[in-house]
Formats: structure tokens, sequence, C-alpha cells
């Protein structure tokens, strides 16, 4: 199966305020349409890990591919934007645009058409639907729900095809029904559309959907 990411011996130390060793040598391989839930204590690195997994964070030694660039060489910000998906627990939206311009927003940043009639708008809106806010296109995201905010967000992470999903705590605000949407949700989304997820959770459901579960601790991931 074709393999997405690969980490080698990936290590992060944080020098300020104090020196602390949060990763120690993490190897992981996710291939196409694996679903990896990775769960540990506060303050273990889950998040750490996650942002060096998506590129938005260097780690201080080891190595790093997504869909076989090493991102040591490549231009991050495209490998980013093509690649990787990422929903956070706060849904990072911009309030004053509309539900469909968040979902359009990696479109714009690839430079890609977005007007009405477009490929990635069309796809916007069709994914809108799959998310159930077909109907809240045209709202300003300060107007919606926890749940409905984390809905854009995942329509969002889908805009540019990516290959990876990256979820950091996705239903860590929210209450349990809604919660319980955002996974299935995701774990739906992933299965239909052949996509990799790797989401932090501490909710013990939503990990047993997953393919697998591995443990942060003491720096080190294991199954
Ligand atoms: N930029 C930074 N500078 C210094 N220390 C940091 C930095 N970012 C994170 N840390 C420390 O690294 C450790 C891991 O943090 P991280 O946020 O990755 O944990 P986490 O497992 O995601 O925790 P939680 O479950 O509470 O979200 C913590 O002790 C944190 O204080
Ligand atoms: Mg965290």
């Amino acid at each position: 199966m074709e393999r997405i990411l690969k980490a080698k011996q990936i290590t992060k130390k944080f020098l300020t305020p104090a020196p602390i060793e949060v990763l120690k040598g993490i190897d992981l391989e996710v291939h196409r349409g694996e679903s990896i839930a990775i769960v540990g204590k506060s303050g273990e690195g889950k998040s750490t890990l996650l942002h060096i997994l998506g590129t938005l964070e260097r780690p201080s030694s080891g190595a790093l591919e997504i869909c076989g660039q090493n991102t040591a060489e490549a231009p991050l910000p495209d490998l980013r934007n093509q690649h990787i998906g990422f929903i956070f627990q706060s849904y990072n939206l911009l309030d004053d645009y509309t539900v469909l311009d968040n979902v359009l927003m990696p479109a714009q940043i690839a430079r890609k058409p977005t007007h009405k009639g477009s490929v990635a708008y069309l796809r916007a809106l069709n994914l809108l639907e799959i998310v159930g806010l077909k109907d809240r296109a045209n709202f300003f995201a300060k107007l919606l729900s926890g749940g409905e905010k984390q809905r854009t967000a995942i329509a969002r992470s889908l805009c540019n095809d990516p290959d990876l999903i990256l979820a950091d705590e996705p239903s860590g605000n929210l209450d349990h029904a809604h919660s319980q949407e955002v996974h299935s949700l995701l774990i739906g989304l992933a299965r239909d559309f052949n996509k990799s997820l790797i989401v932090v959770t501490h909710d013990k459901e939503f990990s047993s959907l997953c393919g697998k579960t591995l443990l942060l601790k003491d720096g080190n991931l294991s199954a």
C-alpha cells in the first residue's frame, strides 16, 4: 500500500524556559487510508508531535517524508497545502468570512480559481453538503455553533483533496452528542475518500474506531 508519511527518529527539544526533551525518537509510518489515534496524558507532547508531522514545526533531529518528499528539502507551504488537511480543537476559522469562504481558503492559498461554478467552488459546496451545512454556506463563521464550526473545519480540511488529515483533539470543545457527530464524520470521510487520518484524542470510543491506537509516553510512541 502507498506510504503517505514516514517519520524516522524524530526528536524535539525545547530549550526555553527550561530545557526539556519532549520527543525522544519517534518512528511512524502511515499508509493510504489508514487511521491512527494518538493518545497520552496532557503534556506528553501529542500536539508537538502532530505539528511536526504536519510540518508546522521543525523537529530537533530526525527525518520526515510526506508522500515521498523529504520535508528537509521540499518547499513546506506547498507540500502542506497540497497534501495535508488540518483540524484543530479550537476550529481556527476566520470569523468574519462566510462558511463557504472558509472551506475555500486552502484553494485560495493554492491560487486555484474559486469563483462561482469553478471546480473548487463546486467541491466546497459538495463538502458542505456532506457535513450537513449546505444551508449555512453564506453565514458568517462567527454565527455558527461549536459543532457547526468543527464540521466547517472538517470540510475545509478536505478542500484541496489532501492525502493526510491531522486532527488535534477535534472534539475537545464539544459536548458528547456533537463529539460523536464529529467522530463519525471524520472516520466516515477518511474511509469514503480513502484519506489517511492521524488524530489526537482523549475519547476512547473515537480511538476504538481508528485502525490503530498509539500511546505517547516519555517521548516515545508505542502500540
Ligand atoms: N514552544 C515551546 N517552548 C517550550 N516548551 C514547549 C513549547 N511547546 C510545548 N512545550 C512543552 O512541551 C510539552 C508538550 O506539550 P504539548 O502541547 O505537545 O502536549 P500535549 O500532549 O499536546 O498536551 P495536551 O493533552 O494538554 O494538549 C509540554 O510540557 C509543554 O509545556
Ligand atoms: Mg495538545
